[in-house]
């Protein structure tokens, strides 16, 4: 595998940064994530102006031109041969003696890593549909930015991983849901409509869950932007996740109560194909 570190491609084993990079001792920096199916990035604009948004509201000058950087995701892919994977792309603020105000004239990191990623596996997953656990959001106030501080995340995974869930939402102290570790939450109400968490500040705005939403309108569904309690999750008609890596993904289990039948639901169903039919 090879990576890409400040302008060089370098073996895998070999790709370091600095000790004071300010994104290992702060965690100042953001990241972007994106899918490529059959050669193909998805949704690259959607992920790379987010990227750029993330980037202003953290005073963090882009390291290279939109174009520039566009043409390395391309190399990063092609010499690891990815054609199904992900392309994970990370800025920090760059290396400085450690100081907790932003440093004058440091220069941000940029680091891109490229995986395969077996996409028949998800497919098998959605199948079956999968379980979440709910947990407390202990995140900051600004989850819209896309910030490498993801040690609530981590936790909030980590608790689902050992319940043997899939994905935890998080529940903010309204008791509405926010979203997943890592994943945007959706459920399908009484009158079939899609219901997720309104963008602000709660939430990241996910580039799956503004895609799916298009895909949905196109296809005739009403889509309410709304908070939702645990209450209304755990009595949802259906209740599925989005995100790059997980597409569209049936949720049959929410804690200890089963949704619908306990199995993927019929509307979730068809927007992961329609969502698949967008990918290719
Ligand atoms: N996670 N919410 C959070 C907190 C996320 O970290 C992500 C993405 C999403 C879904 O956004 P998108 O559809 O743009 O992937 C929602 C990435 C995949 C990750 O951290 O690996």
């Amino acid at each position: 595998r090879i990576a890409y570190v400040n302008g060089r491609y370098v073996p895998h084993a070999e790709a370091v940064v600095h000790i004071e990079d300010r994104g290992y001792q702060f965690a100042d920096g953001v990241y972007e994530v994106i899918a490529v199916a059959g050669g193909r990035l998805i949704d690259e604009i959607g992920h790379l102006e987010r990227l750029d948004r993330s980037l202003r509201e953290l005073r963090i000058s882009p390291p290279m031109a939109y174009r520039s950087l566009a043409l390395v995701i391309r190399e990063t892919l092609r010499r690891n041969r990815v054609r199904d994977g992900i392309v994970y792309l990370q800025i920090t603020r760059g290396v400085s003696r450690r100081d907790h105000p932003f440093p004058d004239g440091v220069r941000p990191a940029l680091v891109l890593t490229a995986k395969s990623v077996n996409f028949a596996a998800v497919a098998a997953r959605a199948e079956k549909g999968v379980r979440v656990i709910t947990v407390e959001d202990i995140r900051w106030a600004r989850r819209d930015i896309k910030s490498i501080s993801l040690l609530p995340n981590v936790l909030a995974k980590q608790d689902a991983r050992e319940a043997g869930a899939y994905e935890a939402f998080q529940v903010d102290g309204e008791g509405l849901v926010t979203e997943g570790s890592s994943t945007n939450a959706w459920i399908i109400d009484t009158d079939g409509r899609l219901v997720t968490r309104d963008l602000g500040t709660a939430i990241l705005p996910g580039i799956t869950r503004q895609s799916v939403i298009d895909i949905a309108r196109q296809n005739g569904y009403t889509i309410v932007e709304r908070a939702f309690t645990v209450e209304e999750l755990k009595s949802a008609r259906e209740v599925f996740l989005t995100s790059t890596t997980s597409f569209v993904m049936p949720v049959v289990q929410v804690d200890d109560k089963v949704i619908g039948n306990g199995q993927p639901g019929s509307l979730s169903t068809a927007l992961l194909a329609a969502y698949r039919d967008y990918m290719d």
